[in-house]
C-alpha cells in the first residue's frame, strides 16, 4: 500500500490502489439485453497503462457477433421508433440518474483502463449525465416546417429516425464519446451498436446493462468490443446500418467513410486535429499562459482537438514562456487514481508514438525547453507516462507542427504580424479547433471569421459545452456533435405534400 493510498482508505479508488480488486466487471458483449461471449471464445487484455500491467479482458469480437449485434439493434428499432418523445426523455433521464449513482464505479473502471487521471474521469461521467438529459429535453422539439404552396396545397416536413447506427468509440474519451453519440441518436428514436477502442472497453459495457436498468428496451443499445478490423469494420459495411459515427485517426476515418460508401449510408467523421492557440501581443499573457497549460496536458495532450501549436507574437513570447513553463513544472505525473494533473498514455505503442516525435525533433536539432522523456508513475516506477514537453521555435512545415501526435508535445511558432499568425493556423490538413488570445474584441472577432477551423474559442482554450456543435474542417472531419445539430445526422426529412 502506497502512502497516498492510505489517505484514500475510505474510498473505492484508495482500496483498488490498494490493492483490492473490482468486483462484478463484464467480460461478455452485451447484445439484446443480455451478457452473450463472443462467437470465437477468443478474449483480449486491457492494460491498466498506470502500471501497464493487464487488469482485465475483454471478448475479442467477430464479424458473427457484429451480425447479431447490428439484427438485434434492426428489430429493436422497430419498437423505439413508435415510442413517444416523453417515453425517450423519461428511460434517458433515468439512464442519467442511475449513472450518477454510479459515478465513483465508473470513474475508476474509466481511469483504471484509459489511464486518465481520476479527477478528469469523475468530470467525463458528469458530461455523460449532461449529454442524457440535454438529448432527454430535446426528445420533444423535434419540428418540421411548413411549406406554402397555395390555399389548395398543404405541405410539411417530418424528422424521421434513420435506423440503426453504429459508434465507433476512441480511447482517449471512452465513455463520454459514446454517449456524445448515442444520446442525440436514441432521443430521436434511432438504435445503436456501440464498439469501444479496443483498450478501453470496460466503461462501455458496465454502463450499457445500466442504460437496460434503466428501462431501455433490449436491443436498443448494444455493445460489442474487439479489433476494428474485426468487429468495427463489419459494423461499418453492414447493409442495414443507415449512419456511423467515428471518432478517431484520419486513416480508419477514410476507411469507415467508404465502408458506409457501399450502402450510401451517412458518417459523422471527427478525426484528429493540430489546433492552433493563437497569443497576439496584446493578449493578458498570464491569463493566456496559465489557460493554455492544461489546454495541451489535459489528458497528457491525447484529446483530439488539444491546443497543440502555440502560435505567439515574437514580442510576447518570452514573458508567456516564464510563466507558462513555471506552471507546467508544477504538474503531477502519476497513477490515475492518484489524481494526478497528467494522465498516462494510453498504450506503449502511444507512447512509443510520442517519443518517436519527440526523439526525431532533438535529432533534427529542435530545442526542446521542458520535458522530452520517457517517464513513469514516480510511486510505483511503472507505467507508459510522457513528460510534459514544450518544443521551441519550429519551423511551420516541420512535422512537430503538421503531424497530430498524441501526446503532451507543444510546438511554439513565433510570429511577426496578425497576418503570418492566421496564415499559420490555417496552414495545417487539419480544421478542428482553433483559439485566439487578446484583449481587442474586433481582432478576435475578425480571426474567429477567418479561422478554417470548426470549432473557434476566445480567450478561453475550451470554452465551450454539450450545447456547442463540436467537429472539424478538412482533414478533421465533417459532421457535427453536440449541440442541436447533432440531432441532423440521426433524422432524415420527409416532405409531405397533399392537394385539399
Ligand atoms: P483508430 O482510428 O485506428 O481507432 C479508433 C477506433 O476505430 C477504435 O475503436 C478502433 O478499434 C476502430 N477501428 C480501427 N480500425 C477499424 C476499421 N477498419 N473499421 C472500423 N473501426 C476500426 O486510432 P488508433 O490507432 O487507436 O490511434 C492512432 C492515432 O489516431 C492516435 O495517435 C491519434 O493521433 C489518432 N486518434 C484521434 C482521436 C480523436 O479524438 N480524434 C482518438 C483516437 C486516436
Ligand atoms: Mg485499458
Amino acid at each position: 500500500m502506497t502512502a497516498s493510498a492510505d489517505s484514500k482508505t475510505t474510498d473505492l479508488a484508495g482500496r483498488v490502489l490498494a490493492g483490492e480488486a473490482l468486483d462484478n466487471l463484464p467480460s461478455q458483449h452485451f447484445i439484446d439485453g443480455t451478457w452473450q461471449g463472443s462467437e470465437s471464445g477468443a478474449m483480449l487484455d486491457t492494460y491498466d497503462p498506470g502500471c501497464a500491467e493487464v487488469w482485465h479482458q475483454i471478448p475479442a469480437g467477430t464479424a458473427g457477433d457484429a451480425e447479431q449485434a447490428v439484427a438485434s439493434s434492426q428489430q429493436a428499432f422497430e419498437q423505439w421508433r413508435k415510442t413517444t418523445p416523453a417515453q425517450r426523455a423519461e428511460v434517458m433521464q433515468n439512464a442519467a440518474r442511475l449513472i450518477g449513482e454510479n459515478a465513483e464505479r465508473l470513474a475508476v473502471i474509466e481511469s483504471l483502463d484509459c489511464g486518465k487521471s481520476l479527477v478528469d474521469a469523475e468530470w467525463d461521467i458528469g458530461t455523460v449525465q449532461k449529454y442524457l438529459n440535454y438529448y432527454a429535453g430535446a426528445a420533444d422539439k423535434l419540428e418540421g416546417d411548413t411549406i406554402p404552396l397555395g390555399p389548395d396545397m398543404m405541405s410539411f416536413n417530418i424528422l424521421e429516425p434513420v435506423g440503426v447506427t453504429t459508434h465507433i468509440i476512441p480511447w482517449n474519451y471512452p465513455i463520454s464519446t459514446m454517449f456524445r453519440g448515442i444520446a442525440p441518436a436514441l432521443a430521436v428514436g434511432c438504435t445503436a451498436v456501440v464498439k469501444p477502442a479496443e483498450t478501453t472497453s470496460v466503461s462501455a459495457l458496465v454502463v450499457a446493462e445500466l442504460l437496460s436498468k434503466a428501462g431501455l428496451p433490449d436491443g436498443v443499445c448494444n455493445v460489442v468490443t474487439g479489433l476494428g478490423a474485426e468487429v468495427g469494420a463489419p459494423l461499418c459495411q453492414h447493409p442495414d446500418v443507415r449512419h456511423v459515427t467515428f471518432t478517431g485517426s484520419v486513416p480508419t476515418g477514410s476507411a469507415v467513410m467508404g465502408m458506409a460508401a457501399k450502402n450510401i449510408a451517412s458518417v459523422t467523421l471527427e478525426l484528429g486535429g493540430k489546433s492552433p492557440a493563437v497569443v497576439l501581443a496584446d493578449a493578458d499573457i498570464e491569463a493566456a499562459a496559465e489557460d493554455l497549460v492544461m489546454a495541451i496536458y489535459e489528458n497528457a495532450g491525447q484529446v483530439c482537438s488539444a491546443g497543440s501549436r502555440l502560435v505567439i507574437h515574437r514580442s510576447v513570447h518570452q514573458q508567456f514562456l516564464e510563466v507558462f513553463m513555471a506552471k507546467a513544472r508544477q504538474l503531477t505525473i502519476g497513477h490515475a487514481l492518484r489524481r494526478p494533473d497528467v494522465a498516462a498514455i494510453n498504450s506503449a505503442q502511444q507512447l512509443a508514438k510520442v517519443a518517436g516525435y519527440v526523439d526525431g525533433a532533438k535529432a533534427r536539432g529542435l530545442e526542446v525547453l521542458m520535458g522530452g522523456n520517457v517517464t513513469t508513475d514516480p510511486v510505483s516506477g511503472k507505467g507508459w507516462f510522457y513528460e510534459p514537453t514544450l518544443i521551441y521555435d519550429v519551423l511551420h512545415q516541420d512535422c512537430i507542427v503538421q503531424e497530430e501526435i498524441f501526446g503532451p508535445v507543444l510546438a511554439v511558432q513565433l510570429v511577426d504580424s496578425d497576418e503570418q499568425a492566421l496564415s499559420y493556423a490555417n496552414g495545417t490538413d487539419f480544421g478542428l479547433a482553433a483559439c485566439v488570445y487578446t484583449r481587442d474584441i474586433t481582432k478576435a472577432l475578425r480571426m474567429a471569421r477567418d479561422f478554417d477551423a470548426g470549432i473557434i474559442t476566445i480567450n478561453q482554450y475550451f470554452a465551450g459545452g454539450v450545447s456547442t456543435p463540436f467537429g472539424g474542417n478538412k482533414k478533421s472531419g465533417f459532421g457535427r456533435e453536440k449541440g442541436l445539430e447533432a440531432l441532423r445526422a440521426y433524422c432524415r426529412v420527409k416532405s409531405i405534400t397533399a392537394k385539399i
